[in-house]
């Protein structure tokens, strides 16, 4: 009886009308973050769609939704099955497949230590702080000399190509410390099957949803499968590159950080209950993470330079003010820049890029505002909602860097933390500081040699592509030197 009265309650779930097989794929279109935002006026915080076959249960609302990722985080911690989920690292991903509970929690602790490893490992430059900072500021480096060139050459050029280059050989960096020539053939092919898998799983993938899908012909399917594939091999090979020259007293990167685990660590250790299969399936969580997203956000905050040219003015002054043009900028300027970081605060707000979390499952049955959600729920927990979301934001769907900054005109952290972009509680992003590092010295270092244009009287156009990751239609830029 209990069990009836249970299944009744999450029948009552509230949500649209579904239709047979498809479910409310027609109704929710293109563009997710916008429809399950408008439904969310109708149903409420909680509420079922089904996509395809699969009931997911869709969360927005800044106290539900905190609810799901902080008090109640442990009841939402799983990912769901999903059939492209088993593909990537060959299902031994700690992001998509691992299954959460203790030996999940290790190799999570084990992810956020490698990468903390770069942060601490001392730099060869005496102008830098660490390994990594050395990374991206040589690369922010190459990115403004390419960016002149380029200028020279055409006039006006689409900024993604390079963007996308520049951020994946900092992440190349940390995983495999090295760096590639832009015109590297294995490099170029690396970031076509990125971009391919982005592109083809971002589309949502039919199998996902409707589990027929899997045994019948698709385009998508197949291409998913052959790039990740690909993907996976050229990750297994680096690592074994790395076997064969690693020195326990030399850590170069992430990988052999993650080896060395291997080699040092005994039967005896917690650690142990991880495969070496599995720790070194971390680079290649590592690797996907941390390309696509600091590639969008920078190529964001530049669409957004050129709509509001006052703003870039205000930043360069703030970058002639406390950097001046005889040096670079490295990370710790960031706690003196309080308008460019503003600036980049409300660029994660305003375009919320990372529409929604990476989805959530339920570990256990759990209640949630009143309503029973059995384990193995699958839950959407919709970000752009709550990042414009009127009762947490004035004017949310304004673009206005100074709701950052307090009445002295300094950051105000508590609001930072409002910003739902990179997830909280246990399935926080880990890249977080890296990413933020990364946004400001490429932001700040262009800005510092150019001022940027658009290359056309129309107006700059927001509107995003749709995504796993948002990407901002393609657009042209034009520079000028400053310095
Ligand atoms: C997970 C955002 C950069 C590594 C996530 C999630 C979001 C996110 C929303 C999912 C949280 C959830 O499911 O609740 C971002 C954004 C970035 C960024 C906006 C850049 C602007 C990075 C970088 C790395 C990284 C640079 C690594 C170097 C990861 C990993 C996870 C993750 C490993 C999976 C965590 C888990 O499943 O527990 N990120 N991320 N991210 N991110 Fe990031």
């Amino acid at each position: 009886l209990i069990l009836t009265l249970k299944r009744k309650r999450r029948m009552s779930l509230p949500g649209p009308r579904a239709l047979p097989i498809f479910g409310n794929f027609f109704q929710i279109g293109g563009q997710a973050h916008i429809s399950l935002t408008e439904m969310r006026k109708t149903y409420g915080d909680v509420f079922l769609i089904k996509l395809g076959m699969m009931p997911v249960v869709v969360v927005s609302g800044f106290e539900t939704v905190k609810k799901v990722l902080g008090k109640q985080g442990e009841h939402f911690a799983n990912r769901p099955n999903m059939y492209s989920f088993s593909l990537l690292a060959n299902g031994k991903s700690m992001t998509f497949s691992e299954k959460y509970g203790e030996t999940w929690k290790i190799h999570k602790k084990v992810m956020r230590n490698a990468l903390r490893t770069l942060s601490k490992s001392d730099a060869d430059s005496m102008n830098c702080s660490c390994r990594l900072e050395e990374y991206v500021c040589a690369e922010a480096s190459d990115l403004v000399d390419t960016m002149q060139e380029m200028s020279k050459d055409h006039g006006s050029f689409n900024p993604s190509p390079l963007v996308i280059l520049t951020v994946a050989n900092v992440i190349c960096a940390l995983c495999f410390g090295k760096r590639y020539n832009h015109n590297d053939r294995e490099f170029l092919r690396i970031i076509e099957l990125n971009n391919e898998v982005q592109k083809v799983s971002g589309a949502g993938l039919l199998a996902d949803f409707i589990p027929v899908f899997k045994f019948l012909p698709s385009k998508s399917l197949n291409e998913l499968k052959k790039f990740t594939q690909t993907f996976n091999n050229f990750i297994a090979k680096s690592v074994q590159e790395h076997y064969g020259s690693h020195d326990q007293n030399n850590i170069r990167d992430i990988t052999d950080a993650l080896i060395k685990l291997c080699n040092d660590r005994n039967t005896t250790d917690k650690n142990y209950k991880l495969s070496n299969e599995q720790i070194i399936a971390t680079v290649n969580d590592i690797f996907g993470a941390g390309f696509d997203t600091i590639t969008s956000a920078l190529l964001w905050c530049m669409l957004y330079l050129l709509k509001f040219p006052e703003m870039q003015e205000k930043i360069q002054k703030e970058i002639d003010e406390i950097i001046g043009t005889s040096r670079l900028p490295r990370f710790e300027d960031r706690k003196d820049l309080h308008y460019t970081e503003a600036f980049i605060n409300e660029v994660l707000r305003h375009s919320s890029f990372v529409p929604f979390t990476i989805p959530h499952c339920t570990t256990m049955d759990t209640i949630l505002n009143g309503y029973w959600l059995p384990k193995d729920t699958s839950v959407f927990i919709n970000f752009f909602q709550v990042n414009h979301d009127q009762t947490v934001w004035k004017d949310a769907n304004m673009f206005i860097p100074e709701r950052f900054l307090d009445q002295s005109g300094h950051i105000d952290k508590s609001l930072m933390e409002k910003v739902f972009i990179f997830g909280m509680g246990v399935r926080k992003c880990v890249g977080e500081d890296i990413a933020r590092n990364e946004m400001f010295i490429f932001l700040t270092t262009i800005l510092q040699h150019f001022k940027l244009f658009k290359d056309s009287e129309l107006d700059v156009d927001l509107t995003p592509v749709f995504g796993l990751t948002m990407k901002p239609k393609h657009f042209n830029i034009r520079i000028e030197d400053r310095i």
